[in-house]
């Protein structure tokens, strides 16, 4: 079990003003920043973050989407980070994530569902890797 995972908050949290909010919720549930960066993905970038829904018909969709504005990627420590990050952001769809949970309290919808988390130790890895050079992480 690895004690890293990442996040990126999306440009609909972004655009709402919740990123403080949302990296004060993160930093006070015990996760602690090892590497932090605003930036915005290609289409071609935002493709390739999420080629596994390829084939899914909202594919399209959630590339326009995450490529549309700012976002700010992150990697995140704590022990159990992955299980415990996604317990934190809840459910993909808000209608269905539990009270208190990041996407509960700042989500708009299914695909503007304001914050990513890996899903496995394996993709929180890559994931960092896709954002962040040895240099850029401590
Ligand atoms: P997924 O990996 O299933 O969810 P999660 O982000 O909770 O790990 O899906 C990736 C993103 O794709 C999801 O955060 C929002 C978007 N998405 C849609 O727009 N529509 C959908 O029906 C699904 C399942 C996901």
């Amino acid at each position: 079990m690895s004690n890293r995972t990442f996040t990126m908050i999306k440009p609909d949290a972004m655009e709402n003003g919740h990123a403080g909010a949302i990296l004060d919720r993160i930093t006070k549930e015990g996760f602690k920043l090892v590497a932090l960066k605003l930036t915005q993905l290609s289409a071609e970038k935002a493709g390739e973050f999420y080629a596994i829904h390829k084939e899914r018909p909202f594919f399209g969709e959630l590339v326009a989407f995450m490529s549309r504005g700012p976002i700010i990627a992150a990697i995140l420590e704590k022990e159990n980070a992955v299980a415990s990050f996604r317990d934190l952001i809840g459910a993909t769809n808000p209608a269905n994530a539990a009270e208190g949970t990041i996407r509960k309290v700042f989500a708009e919808s299914i695909e503007a569902n304001a914050i990513h988390g890996s899903d496995s130790d394996e993709n929180a890895k890559i994931e960092g890797d896709f954002f962040f050079n040895h240099f850029e992480r401590v």
